[in-house]
């Protein structure tokens, strides 16, 4: 996914775009570009790498101008260049457009366009619209021209626009500058996200409000299939079918200490110690002593609908997908509900038969992942209750489902989720709880787990204690090219989380897997470099997985344990240990996961990898 900003207003514009990019390169980062408009003419830089190099590309003149869009790009169609980058102009120069999402029918598109005699400069499905645009421009010379006042020159242009896009099939976030018409901003959405920040006398336009952060506190999401004319002074928006719509102004809760380093390397590392008090955020207000259970506002479904659920299906991808697979067994455990996990790629095609009492739960950082937002979809189609469990407000997918939970976590910048993944298992074990006081839990099981949510911001607190501890394990560890991560029952996603993290930042090949299961081949790959990270609090089944790390022991491999404090058996046998503090079974995976993101993190520094934009990654995938 891409990220997009824009500004009309008094001030120069070219540190304000820059400056909006710096805070959306988490999104994509193998190129950028600006264009703004000054004097007259349309002035357009970009470049290949981060927003650094752009900014050597900036040349004075730009910074007189006051109207200008930017684009920071995770490539989809031909490779990063400075040809590809946005902005891309249309026609002759006459519309310039930065763009977010895929057009699935732009060859078809360029064909007829080439055909027509337009030149194109770039491998992109993006410079099929700009073109599209000037196609349609050039077609409504009449209309713009015999308009009279500002007013009608911005409709005739929203409907030059409108006529373009009904051309594309696929998704778009939009924004475009006429080069004759340099005073406003037009914006289009369907499917790729928008917001639009409202300041004195100036408008900011973003692709998510995290670029907005102490620039403005009011917002307006722009919907599926609107439209919206920006100046320094207006704000008007349009849906495709019914013209003029009131627009909703949302406050937008985040300030400038969100998006910042805060004194920080890196915004994982940030975020890692962070956790303490982004789980706080989780679960405040939602923890009832009085009820025994935890209470929420936003699931739209009444006791008897949540009583009558038979099943529930979980989906979503990535560390959301390992989150979910917490929740299957919080469920399970805690309210006897029959789950199943789906992986939202594949859960959009199949047709698996799922009874009407199924309630479909979709899981999600961004709200915005494309695979997320299909399985939601068809699940609807299907007439299935859907809730969210989303850390973004506003966002498509909590929207678009029936209810949910808003995790409150703050924005997660770095690519690899951390404080999103831990709020996510923090939400589903409070859901768990409040599905199971719904039928068999009773209120002293319900207050004695109440009491343990309540002590997880501490546990977690404890459990970071051990950074430097990890730090020097991953020392030992860091030129190693395979990894081994093995856990058992509520432990086994925080193996296949701890695999992810380390995959992701430090391009090391690591593998989780249920502990019993690395006798039937895994164990094959084990010797004396590849390291086995065993995830291993006590609990019921400790003795079987510490036969599982004598098995790997016998034939030489190293072994990384995560155990419990007071666990005076494990260092006598594993190569290096990490402690944590004691949880019930059902907490275990919020504190475990805990020293393993600090593991991934340090092995990716000593590495000399970027730990915030590992190569080919973006922070959301908004393509299929
Ligand atoms: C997590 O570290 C990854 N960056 C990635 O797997 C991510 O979890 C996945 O793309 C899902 O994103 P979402 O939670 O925003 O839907």
């Amino acid at each position: 996914m891409c990220g997009i900003v824009g500004y009309v207003g008094p001030r120069p514009v070219t540190e304000l775009l820059l400056d909006g990019l710096r805070r959306l390169e988490y999104r994509g980062y193998d190129s950028s570009g600006i264009a703004v408009m000054t004097d007259g003419t349309m002035r357009i830089s970009r470049a290949v790498g981060r927003i650094a190099q752009l900014a050597e590309q900036v040349e004075p003149t730009q910074c007189r101008a006051t109207i200008g869009i930017g684009h920071t790009r995770w490539a989809t169609h031909g490779r990063p260049s400075e040809e590809n980058a946005h902005p891309h102009l249309g026609g002759t120069g006459e519309v310039v457009l930065v763009h977010n999402g895929v057009i699935e029918n732009y060859r078809d598109l360029k064909a007829k366009l080439q055909a027509k005699g337009f030149v194109f400069q770039s491998e992109t499905d993006t410079e099929v619209i700009a073109h599209l645009i000037a196609e349609q421009l050039h077609a409504a010379q009449a209309e713009t021209k015999k308009a009279t006042g500002p007013e009608q020159i911005r409709d005739a242009l929203l409907e030059v626009i409108r006529r373009s896009v009904a051309q594309l099939r696929g998704t778009y976030g939009l924004l475009v500058m006429f080069r004759d018409w340099p005073d406003t901003l037009f914006a289009a959405r369907l499917g790729s996200p928008l917001v639009i920040g409202i300041g004195a006398k100036e408008h900011f336009v973003a692709s998510d409000g995290s670029a907005l952060a102490g620039k403005t506190d009011k917002i307006v999401y722009l919907a599926d299939h609107q439209f919206a004319a920006i100046t320094n002074e207006s704000l008007d928006v349009h849906h495709r079918e019914d013209g003029v719509i009131n627009h909703d102004v949302h406050a937008l809760n985040w300030d400038v200490t969100d998006v910042e380093l805060s004194g920080y390397d890196h915004y994982m590392l940030k975020e890692i110690h962070e956790q303490p008090e982004s789980v706080a955020n989780t679960m405040r207000g939602r923890l009832s002593e009085e009820e025994g259970t935890a209470v929420f506002g936003g699931l739209n479904l009444s006791p008897k609908d949540l009583r009558d659920v038979k099943r529930i299906v979980l989906t979503a991808c990535g560390t959301s997908w390992h989150s979910a697979l917490v929740g299957e067994y919080l469920f399970e455990e805690l309210a006897h509900i029959p789950v199943e996990v789906e992986y939202a790629s594949e859960l959009r095609y199949r047709n698996p038969p799922m009874s009407d009492d199924t309630l479909v739960f979709a899981i999600t950082q961004s709200g915005e992942t494309a695979d997320t937002l299909a399985a939601l979809r068809e699940m609807k189609r299907k007439g299935h209750p859907t809730l969210a469990i989303c850390n973004v407000v506003g966002s498509t997918i909590a929207k678009e489902a029936d209810g949910g939970v808003y995790l409150h976590a703050g924005p997660e910048i770095g690519v690899a989720s951390t404080k999103a993944y831990t709020s996510q298992c923090a939400a589903l074990a409070m859901l768990a709880l409040y599905f199971g006081r719904l039928r068999h839990l009773s209120y002293s099981d319900g207050r004695k787990m109440i009491d343990q949510l309540r002590q997880l911001p501490s546990k977690i607190e404890q459990a970071l204690q051990a950074d430097q501890h990890v730090k020097q394990i991953a020392k030992r560890y860091s030129d190693c090219g395979n990894f081994l991560y093995l856990g058992r029952h509520f432990n086994f996603p925080t193996a296949l989380e701890g695999a992810l993290k380390l995959k992701e930042i430090s391009y090391i090949h690591a593998e989780g897997y249920p502990a019993a299961e690395m006798k039937h081949g895994p164990i094959a790959l084990v010797d004396e470099r590849t390291p086995s990270v065993f995830v291993m609090p006590r609990g019921f089944i400790y003795d079987k997985v510490m036969s599982n790390l004598e098995e790997i022991k016998a034939r030489g491999g190293p072994v990384i344990a995560i155990a419990e404090e007071g666990d005076d058996r494990v260092g006598q046998i594993a190569d290096d240990v990490v402690f944590i503090p004691q949880v019930d079974e059902w907490l275990q995976p919020i504190v475990s996961v805990i020293p393993l993101q600090l593991l991934a993190y340090h092995i990716a520094v000593l590495r000399g990898c970027d730990v915030d934009k590992p190569r080919n990654l973006a922070k959301s995938v908004t393509v299929e």
